[in-house]
């Protein structure tokens, strides 16, 4: 959730960690810091976002320091509570992601013994911890101060004087750069990409020692070699170029990302989804997930149940994490964009515990996700900057078609006819996004409205969700997404003139049900916003405005009808003046429950 960065090296640390900072703000920016040591700490952070930060600072000539962004858990955004947080005697500095459960107890515990903890935050009382335990060696009382603690964390402690990172954590992400001569700790690869593309991942329980010369790693007090991965993305596709927002930018690299993924599946056809790690017979295929994955994870239901005759059931993980009934001889899924997320990770748990192996689907290479699971099938989406996802939802849709076509029970005409399809997609996406203008003439309209429905049938209902859930991250605009069955059990009595509805009509067995809807939706004086194929007359007739969709297999629709919603938002958004690449109280990777 928040963004942690560490550095040092023979530069200044100041401008290398706010660089860094900068670009981790996806995390979580509603307050930042950075802390450095020398013979003395200095320590500057505030309520503010990292450019703003910048300029209240001196120019500082240390060479270690660490970093903080926050998205706040406990405690309001102040500077108070901003990281780092430090010890009484000034000279110990953490920063944290994650959240210290029994904090209340060891706050009191250490109020008790004479310190003086002044933040609201459970952070705090890991400096105070660490200062306790110090005995001389500071990676000793980090171990010591851990022990303590309950809950999940990913650290980063320094003290004045020493010079070194002390690094550690438990259900959080964290990575160590190797670089020459300087060596950085992160919770997030594209933060240091611009340094190196050198990393190891911290294990649970790991404590990293960083120095300028090189990285260690203590466990169970022995040393422990990881192996070191190189990142195969660069700097500039975790850049905006000459986009205005990433969102823009990602939405743009569509057809890229959807050709990548696809050859890259296409090139390796037996071994992507080798669903025998899922061994013994097949009753249901789970599929979990968050936020827009689990968008994904539903359109997946449909897709491998419509092509590939297997049962399906997408859950929420969040929610599947209270059902204390996990069939026996279960196949799962798990998608997860930054393979991070905190309910994702403990669903994937659980399944494994009640003896059920799980595929994760995921964009990052090395996540928690990818080393827990299975097997992993990576989705080729390159780094994801925006909050609200919008190419690794298309890239994870890529995967689940892909997984369907691998178990196909479909004719071979039909299935020659998918793959030539899949091969079409990148064109077809590209098509609407030539039709950008127009789609950003609409969503101004769209703009002036409060509250929007977005509804769909079959594979695209979760399409309709995601519609709304875009509209909702991005613009502000209460949107709901429905199935567009439902809208007469209760939501047809807020629909008035003053109700947009979005609605995907889409060429398969839901299109009739659907223009019923729509005569329906007219007759309350609600405005019609459709996505329908080009000349659908029927449509003409009924819609106030029509976003003209380019023919694909239905089964495909999804996909192009998630990118018009995508401009929609993304314009709706614009409109309104909204921070379309950090929305307001969100953040883009959600490691707590
Ligand atoms: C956050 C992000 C969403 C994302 C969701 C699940 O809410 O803002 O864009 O869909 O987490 O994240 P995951 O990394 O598990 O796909």
């Amino acid at each position: 959730m928040c963004g942690i960065i560490g550095f040092i090296g023979e530069r200044q640390a100041q401008p290398i960690l706010l660089d860094c900072l900068a670009k981790l703000e996806y995390r979580g920016y509603d307050s930042c810091g950075i802390a450095l040591a020398g013979n003395s700490l200095k320590v500057y952070k505030d309520a503010v976002r990292v450019d703003k930060l910048a300029k209240t600072m001196p120019l500082l000539s240390e060479t270690v320091g660490i970093g903080h962004t926050r998205w706040a858990t406990h405690g309001e955004p102040s500077q108070v509570n901003a990281h780092p947080h430090c010890d009484c005697g000034g000279r110990i500095a953490v920063v944290h992601n994650g959240i210290v459960t029994n904090y209340q107890s060891l706050r009191q515990k250490l109020t008790a013994e004479g310190h003086n903890i002044v933040s609201e935050t459970d952070t705090e009382v890991l400096a105070h911890l660490i200062e306790k335990y110090y005995k001389g060696n500071l990676e000793e009382a980090v171990k010591a101060a851990l022990r303590d603690v309950e809950g999940s964390y990913a650290i980063i402690a320094l003290m004045a004087g020493e010079s070194k990172l002390v690094a550690a954590r438990k259900d959080s992400p964290l990575i160590m750069g190797i670089g020459d001569r300087e060596n950085f700790v992160a919770s997030d690869v594209p933060a240091i990409l611009d340094y190196t593309k050198r990393v190891v991942y911290l294990e649970d329980g790991d404590i990293g020692i960083v120095t300028k010369e090189g990285v260690r790693i203590r466990r169970d007090g022995r040393e422990v070699t990881r192996e070191e991965h190189k990142i195969l993305w660069n700097a500039e596709q975790a850049q905006k170029g000459a986009y205005e927002h990433f969102m823009i930018k990602e939405i743009h690299e569509q057809p890229k990302v959807i050709r990548v993924t696809v050859a890259e599946y296409m090139a390796n056809t037996e071994s992507v989804f080798d669903l025998t790690v899922t061994s013994g017979h097949l009753d249901t295929m789970f599929i979990l997930a968050c936020g827009s994955s689990y968008h994904a994870a539903l359109a997946g239901k449909y897709i491998i149940e419509e092509l590939a005759g297997i049962s399906a059931r997408s859950e929420i993980a969040s929610e599947f994490n209270y059902s204390s009934f996990i069939p026996a001889r279960t196949r799962a899924i798990a998608i997860t964009q930054s393979g991070e997320t905190a309910d994702t990770l403990r669903a994937i748990k659980r399944l494994e515990e009640a003896g059920c192996r799980v595929v994760v689907i995921t964009n990052v290479v090395g996540s928690t996700a990818s080393r827990i699971a299975d097997r992993t099938v990576y989705i080729r989406a390159g780094p994801e900057i925006s909050v609200a996802a919008t190419k690794s939802f298309i890239a994870q849709l890529m995967a689940l078609y892909w997984l369907a076509l691998s178990y196909s029970k479909v004719d071979i005409r039909r299935l020659d006819n998918l793959i030539k399809g899949l091969r079409q997609l990148p064109g077809k996406v590209q098509q609407v996004l030539d039709n950008e203008d127009t789609i950003a003439e609409l969503a101004g309209r769209l703009s002036v409205y409060d509250n929007v429905f977005s509804i769909g049938r079959g594979v695209n209902f979760p399409i309709a969700l995601e519609g709304a859930l875009k509209l909702k991250e991005v613009s502000y605009i209460h949107a709901e997404g429905y199935a567009a069955g439902e809208l007469k059990h209760g939501p047809f009595a807020l629909l008035s003139n003053r109700t947009p509805v979005v609605a995907i009509v889409a060429q398969d067995n839901t299109r009739e049900a659907m223009l019923t809807n729509l005569k329906e939706i007219k007759s309350r004086g609600a405005p019609a916003i459709v996505l329908a194929e080009e000349g659908d007359e029927a449509v003409e007739e009924l819609a106030d405005s029509i976003i003209a969709i380019p023919s694909v297999d239905a089964i495909f629709s999804p996909v192009i009808n998630v990118v018009a919603l995508q401009l929609l938002a993304y314009y709706a958004a614009k409109h309104r003046g909204c921070p379309i690449d950090f929305p307001r109280n969100l953040a883009k990777s959600v490691t707590v429950e």
